[in-house]
């Protein structure tokens, strides 16, 4: 029988790693991104010493431009013509607002941009096996009472975690829900799951409230329960055989209100698919990937 393959975004810490171990106890091989050469290699041979059959790949690239995606978008296809997981889950919460070097806000960049183009690019290898799709959302989703294209190219609610951040992922998660019919015709189920509060890098950075960096230590799961939340979201998805659905906080909800009305969720896909016939205007600079061979 062939072997599954799940491929990971951000997957040298926090959720990432978690999210692998848990793909491997489900029998996946594993593709596993990151930006880091020396970390990515290290995680394989951690993982190589406890599992030796696994066949485990490794792609390298920056997320933080559309033209970046693509690239770890092909190598991923590469690597993996058949792919039966994808799952999104690099992300950034930042402590400012950056803008990335396509000019838009780096959440955005990152949180919606990237997952955007993955999931398009990978569509084909997606469809030969009917895979599926996690991107990981936020439940701070829940909290946006405002979201345009605009203000995901320039936000101007400067608060850390509930503006720039939530609005990415209500975006990421309002364009899998628009998305998820499209790709169920080819067999792909999409789901956008939030992993609750997690200790990881992300929520000891610049981008957190101080309140919830001081509650961290008391509230937070490990990496671990987040990564199983996420692939819970998932199995329920499949076992009620739907797709689109966001998860927060381990049950699937509906996205705000205003987020379903008018035409938001076209114009953020408009917005996605600019950015990604921009990149293509890039000459290719560079290529990277390490193959298990290279490796
Ligand atoms: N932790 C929580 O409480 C929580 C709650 C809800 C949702 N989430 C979501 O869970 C996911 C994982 O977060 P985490 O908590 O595990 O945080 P994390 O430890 O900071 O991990 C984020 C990952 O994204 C990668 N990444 C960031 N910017 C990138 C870029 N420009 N290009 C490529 N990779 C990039 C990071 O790579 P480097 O190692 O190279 O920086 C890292 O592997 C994120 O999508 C986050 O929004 C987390």
């Amino acid at each position: 029988m062939e072997r599954r393959i799940c491929a990971i975004t951000g997957a040298t810490g926090g959720i990432g790693a978690a999210l692998a171990d848990e793909a491997v106890r489900r029998g996946f091989d594993l593709v596993l991104h990151g930006r880091s050469v020396s970390k990515l290699e290290a995680m394989k041979e951690e993982i190589s010493q406890r599992h030796p059959t696994l066949d485990i790949a490794l792609v390298v690239g920056d997320l933080g431009t559309a033209f970046g995606a693509e690239q770890v978008a092909g190598e991923i296809s590469k690597v993996a013509p058949k792919l039966d997981l994808l799952i999104n889950n690099a992300g950034v919460l930042l402590g400012g607002l950056p803008v990335s070097p396509d000019g838009i806000d780096m959440h955005t960049q990152v949180n919606l941009i990237a997952p955007y183009v993955l999931m398009q690019r990978l569509k084909p290898a997606l469809s030969e096996v009917k895979g599926s799709v996690i991107n990981v959302a936020s439940g701070s989703a829940r909290r946006v009472k405002t979201l345009s294209v605009r203000s995901l190219k320039k936000p101007t609610d400067t608060r850390k975690l509930f503006g720039a951040y939530a609005q990415s992922k209500l975006a990421v998660a309002l364009i899998t829900q628009t998305i998820a019919p499209d790709f169920l015709t080819d067999g792909i189920r999409i789901v956008a799951a939030d992993p609750g509060p997690v200790k990881s890098g992300m929520t000891s950075g610049d981008g957190m409230p101080g309140l919830l960096k001081l509650l961290r230590p008391f509230l937070y799961a490990t990496p671990e329960k987040g990564a199983a939340k996420v692939f819970a979201a998932l199995d329920s998805e499949a076992r009620a055989d739907q797709s689109g659905g966001f998860y927060p906080g381990g049950k699937r909800r509906s996205l705000p209100a205003f987020a379903n009305q008018g035409h938001l969720a076209d114009e953020i896909l408009e917005f996605c698919d600019e950015q990604i016939e921009r990149a293509n205007d890039v000459v290719p600079l560079a290529r990277f990937r390490i193959s298990k061979k290279e490796a």
